[in-house]
Formats: C-alpha cells, sequence, structure tokens
C-alpha cells in the first residue's frame, strides 16, 4: 500500500464501532438468559474471533455483517459446552484473556490459542489472578504464553492487586468473579477502560466502585440486553491527527465513544493546542458519545504520562506522529506497556519514524520526539500491527515522496475499509 502527500482532506464520517464494547457484548451475551442484540458491530478480525470462540462453546450467534447487528442467544451462566476443537483467538488478546476468566470456572477443559503474535505476549498476568482463585490454567509450552489450557475449576473470590492497569487483567478476574465464592475485587494502579464494568451492570452483575478498586459479587442471573455500541475513539484517533496535520482541513467524526477512561488523547491534543471540538454530546447504552471536530493546527510538543497512560494506550502509536508535527519536544513516559503489544510499538514507531526522517528515541517506557522535521516516505514495517499500519498510512500523507506500508491489510483487525474510509477525505 503506498501514500503519497494529501493537500488537504475534508468530511463528515463515522468509524466503526468500539472493540472493546464488541468483544464484550458477545462475552456476556453468551452468558446472559436471553437475546442480547447488538447494533454498531465491530466486524473487525478480532471480534470475529470472539463469535467464532463462543459459537465453539454452542452459543448460537446471527451476524449481520451488512447491518452490523449482531444477535447473540444466550444460554446462561451455566450454558456454554466443551469445544471440540481448540478455542482460535486470532490476534485478540483481549479474546484471549476475557474469555480465560469465564473458561477457568466451566465443568470442562479447553485449549485457547492464537497467531505468532498472540503466542508471545504474557497471559502470566492472568493466570497468577486466576490461579490465586483456584483456576487450573497452563502455558502449554511453558513460556507463560498461549497456547492456554484450562481446565474448569470451582473458583474463590480474591482481592488482587494488580501491578499493571490493565482492562484486560481486570476483566479476567471480574469475569471469573461472576462464578466465585464470595467477593472478588481487583485494584489497580491507574484506572483502565471501565466497559466492562459498566456492561457487567447492565446485564445485572452486582458490583461496586472505589476509587481504583472494583468488587463484584457472584452472579446468578444476566439478563439479555440491547446493546448500541458507539464509534471506537481508538479508530477516530487516526482522523483526529490527520485532519490537525493535513493542511487546509477539517474532519468531523460523528458518534465517537469519549468514555473517560479512553479519551486522553482529546486532553493531549488540546495541550497541544489542536482545534478540537467535541458536540451533540449523548449516551448510547451507559457510554458517552459526542461528535469530534478537527482543523488544521499549529501544534507544540507535551509530555504524556501517570494516569493518562492507560487512558490512550492504543493511541501512542498515532500520538507519536502527531508529536512529529509539534513545535517542540514530546515525552512519553510510564508506557511499558506499549513494548507487549500486537508488536513492540516503541522500538516500531521509533525505527518506521527514524526512517521517514524523524527526530526520535526510544526510553525504557516510552519515547522522545522532537518535533518539526520533515518527514519523507520510506518502506514501512508493519510488523503485521494494525495500528503500526494506520499510524504510518498518516505520517505518509504527510511525508515528501511515497511511503509504502508493508502487510498494510493487517487493518482487517480492527478496521476493515481504513483505507477507504481515509480515501474518501483526500479532496
Ligand atoms: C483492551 C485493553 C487494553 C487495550 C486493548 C483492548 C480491552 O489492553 O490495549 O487494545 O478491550 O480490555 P490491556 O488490558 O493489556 O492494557
Amino acid at each position: 500500500m503506498q501514500f503519497t502527500k494529501a493537500n488537504s482532506l475534508h468530511g463528515i464520517i463515522t468509524v466503526p464501532g468500539d472493540k472493546s464494547i464488541s468483544h464484550r457484548s458477545v462475552m456476556l451475551g453468551a452468558l446472559a438468559e436471553g437475546t442480547t442484540e447488538v447494533h454498531g458491530f465491530l466486524q473487525g478480525a478480532d471480534c470475529l474471533s470472539s463469535i467464532s470462540c463462543f459459537q465453539k462453546m454452542g452459543i448460537n450467534i446471527e451476524n449481520d455483517a451488512k447491518t452490523n447487528i449482531v444477535r447473540i442467544h444466550g444460554n446462561g451462566l451455566h450454558g456454554l459446552t466443551e469445544p471440540s476443537d481448540v478455542l482460535d483467538v486470532g490476534n485478540s488478546g483481549t479474546t484471549t484473556r476475557l474469555m480465560s476468566g469465564i473458561l477457568a470456572a466451566q465443568s470442562f477443559e479447553s485449549i485457547v490459542n492464537g497467531d505468532a503474535s498472540i503466542q508471545k505476549r504474557p497471559m502470566k498476568r492472568i493466570m497468577t489472578p486466576l490461579s490465586l482463585m483456584g483456576a487450573d490454567i497452563t502455558s502449554i509450552n511453558g513460556n507463560d504464553c498461549a497456547p492456554l489450557k484450562i481446565r474448569g475449576s470451582r473458583l474463590h473470590g480474591i482481592h488482587y492487586d494488580s501491578p499493571v492497569a490493565s482492562a484486560q487483567v481486570k476483566s479476567a478476574i471480574l469475569l471469573a468473579g461472576l462464578y466465585a465464592e464470595g467477593e472478588t475485587s481487583v485494584t489497580e494502579p491507574y484506572l483502565s477502560r471501565n466497559h466492562s464494568e459498566l456492561m457487567l451492570r447492565g446485564f445485572g452483575a452486582d458490583l461496586t466502585n472505589n476509587g481504583t478498586t472494583v468488587s463484584i459479587r457472584p452472579a446468578k442471573t444476566l439478563y439479555a440486553q440491547k446493546i448500541l455500541i458507539p464509534g471506537d475513539i481508538s479508530s477516530a484517533a487516526y482522523f483526529i491527527t490527520a485532519g490537525l496535520i493535513t493542511p487546509n482541513s477539517s474532519i468531523t467524526i460523528q458518534n465517537v465513544g469519549i468514555n473517560p477512561t479512553r479519551d486522553g488523547i482529546l486532553d493531549v491534543c488540546k495541550a497541544m493546542g489542536a482545534r478540537l471540538t467535541c458536540s451533540n454530546l449523548h449516551e448510547m447504552t451507559g457510554e458517552p458519545v459526542a461528535d469530534i471536530t478537527v482543523e488544521t493546527s499549529e501544534l507544540k510538543g507535551t509530555v504524556i504520562e501517570g494516569s493518562i497512560i492507560p487512558e490512550l494506550i492504543d493511541e501512542i502509536p498515532i500520538l507519536a506522529v502527531l508529536a512529529c508535527f509539534a513545535k517542540g519536544d514530546t515525552i512519553i513516559r510510564n508506557a511499558e506497556e506499549l513494548k507487549v503489544k500486537e508488536s513492540n510499538r516503541i522500538d516500531v514507531m521509533v525505527q518506521n519514524l527514524s526512517a521517514m526522517g524523524a527526530d526520535i528515541e526510544g526510553t525504557e517506557d516510552g519515547m522522545i520526539i522532537h518535533g518539526g522535521r520533515t518527514l519523507h516516505g520510506a518502506v514501512i514495517d508493519s510488523k503485521l500491527d494494525h495500528r503500526i499500519a494506520m499510524s504510518f498510512a498518516i505520517a505518509g500523507m504527510n511525508a515528501e515522496g511515497i511511503t509504502e506500508i508493508k502487510e498494510a491489510e493487517c487493518v482487517n483487525i480492527s478496521y476493515p475499509d481504513f483505507y477507504r474510509d481515509l480515501a474518501a477525505l483526500n479532496t
């Protein structure tokens, strides 16, 4: 896939449904009594992996890819059946970790495996707390990664002090807590995205929050819901950045989820001097939503660190691109989690942005970007990481010469029509 300089970007668009919420709708829908109807489901490969795993456990799921309406015919908390095959999670860390919390409490054994990237991602972070709850979960190759063998057990509640602010870890524990004896609680160093908590409550689970601690009591029944999924702010992030850095541009992205545990990118953009406004604020199934408008802006560097990191963790690759177009330095700290995403996103961003002529250094827990250098085209190795490919499409549209992205089709994971939607803005 090749990109050249865009003169200006204009238009009003919507982005596909939120990935995190789409996964959770399948899982809670499967465990509920009745039919959960989901509108705005993300047809990305990751969410389709969640659907196919639960289908393999006997759940009837109808997915209309034309309307993005998914109907999940729940079998209740104890209605999953033993899969006859490996549960294939593809590239999806969310499927792997959240589903493991559910599998730990079933009356059968399962094997969870995925692609080469998944087989390198750390699973000890869920194996440790789930084992403390009484789960029998092992890494088949003994390297704390997938494939995982999970033999369902009787679980008991724990209090877990999580060393990482990870919604996947928190959610795995809460989902296991639905089945555990007594109360289960998790404390995180900083608040990670809270979609599981919001949706669990909607389905009738008994949860309480206190600061960065969330507690759940075992559930008797979850009740099917109608769920309207807003656009994914992590997908909107590419258009937000494109609108800010491309000359003479103005883009409105309608219907974007702006949950405060996810909207760190908006605060960072504003701190950098972005012309960015949110309008039409409303709620969709308990999640705050807005239309976001951006216009070409003069940007200055900033510091991104601490509690905001989990609120923008998936947006750091595109924020690194944004920082190249700002005056002065942008420093990103406390983001060591980037090393264990779909690729090592610190190394991959530093390598690829350096190849385009950016002045960027990788650090132990982030990056330092000295903004203001003119970028030039280069051959970009996406490492099969969807967020890397999308970030460099935007960089390539603001660089001299030709930028070629290898294995560009990996955007399929979270945004199958990304290149089409981007091309439509190029005027
Ligand atoms: C997600 C949580 C985050 C995020 C991922 C989706 C989720 O991962 O990076 O893309 O849906 O819970 P961590 O829990 O590893 O931070």
